[in-house]
């Protein structure tokens, strides 16, 4: 079985929901307590196994490719400063040379489009995609145990949770099949079907493993939802000719690319954090039961 070395994480979108915010800086770089949000997806990555990150970028995103590149001036002046646990910090981030590449997609067209915009780099090889959006919280990422249940079965490899069953329509949903190891078979994927419909309420959560014969069906592919070139609809297709996987994730994932999402994220993040959890617990329980703060709502 091939080994799942590179990943490609998409970052191309325009972040609409988070205008006026994202009109001059990427929703990705938007904090989560003191990392960006794009910090979080690479280190889910690497904590899996993942050698090579792939980043498709667009127009004004900038950004994140200074990030993840040495800051030689900053490192200077904090050397200067004795702030040596910042650097040691800074230093502990740094990825290898040659560990991240770059490519553009020229126009949001969409997530399999931007899918299909890394091929070259990703060659003839299995590969994990991560939504870096969706943020990943529990005692290990979301990816690891997509990989252990990859290593399993091979194939292609999709992460699962579980959503609230009146709330399929919001979601990618798969159909359960046979039992694999610590995962189960996908029988379908359907896009946001109704309750009543629904074939069972494991949502796609934006972790995937997929084999590198997607990339020529996303090259032919008709424009779908959205008048975009979806992922899912390249994805049902590869179904007809080869094995999905699902693996449950046991933790939770925040949908960053919602207000409401990356604000529950920001508390539980600082929750889980020793060094700040006690300076917000308190303040955030009082603020919860204030009166007055609720009635101000706009
Ligand atoms: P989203 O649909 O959540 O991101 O895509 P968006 O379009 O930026 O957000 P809104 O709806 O306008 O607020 C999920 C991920 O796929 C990337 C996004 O950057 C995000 O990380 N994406 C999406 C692309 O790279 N290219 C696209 O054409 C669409």
């Amino acid at each position: 079985m091939r080994k799942v070395r590179k990943a490609v994480i998409p970052v191309a979108g325009l972040g609409t929901r988070f205008l006026p915010a994202t009109k001059s800086m990427p929703k990705e770089m938007l904090t989560i307590v003191d990392r960006p949000v794009i910090q979080y997806a690479v280190d889910e990555a690497l904590e899996a196994g993942i050698d090579h990150i792939i980043f498709v970028t667009g127009r004004n995103k900038e950004a994140i490719e200074d990030y993840f590149d040495i800051q030689p001036e900053l490192n200077d002046t904090l050397r200067r400063a004795g702030k040596s646990k910042q650097l040691a910090e800074l230093d502990k981030l740094q990825l290898p040379p040659g560990a991240v590449s770059l490519t553009r997609q020229q126009s949001p067209d969409g997530l399999g489009h931007a899918v299909w915009c890394a091929r070259d780099l990703v060659g003839h090889e299995p590969f994990a995609v991560l939504l870096p959006d969706m943020v990943s919280h529990g005692r290990r990422g979301c990816l690891a145990g997509a990989m252990d249940l990859y290593a399993e079965t091979g194939g292609n490899v999709i992460s699962v949770e579980e959503c609230d069953p009146a709330q399929t329509h919001k979601y990618g949903i798969v159909g359960k099949g046979r039992a694999v190891g610590t995962g189960f078979e996908v029988t379908e994927m359907v896009e946001k079907p109704e309750p009543a419909v629904a074939p069972s309420n494991s949502y796609i959560n934006g972790r995937y493993i997929l084999q590198p014969e997607i990339f020529a069906l996303l090259g032919n592919q008709q424009r779908g939802a959205g008048n975009e070139i979806q992922l899912t609809d390249a994805m049902h297709r590869l179904m007809e000719v080869q094995k999905f996987y699902a693996a449950p994730f046991d933790g939770r994932m925040f949908d960053c690319g919602s207000k409401d999402g990356f604000i529950q994220a920001n508390v539980a993040f600082a929750l889980a954090r020793a060094d700040i959890r006690d300076l917000v617990l308190e303040p955030i329980t009082e603020m919860v039961m204030a009166k007055e703060i609720r009635s101000n709502a706009a």
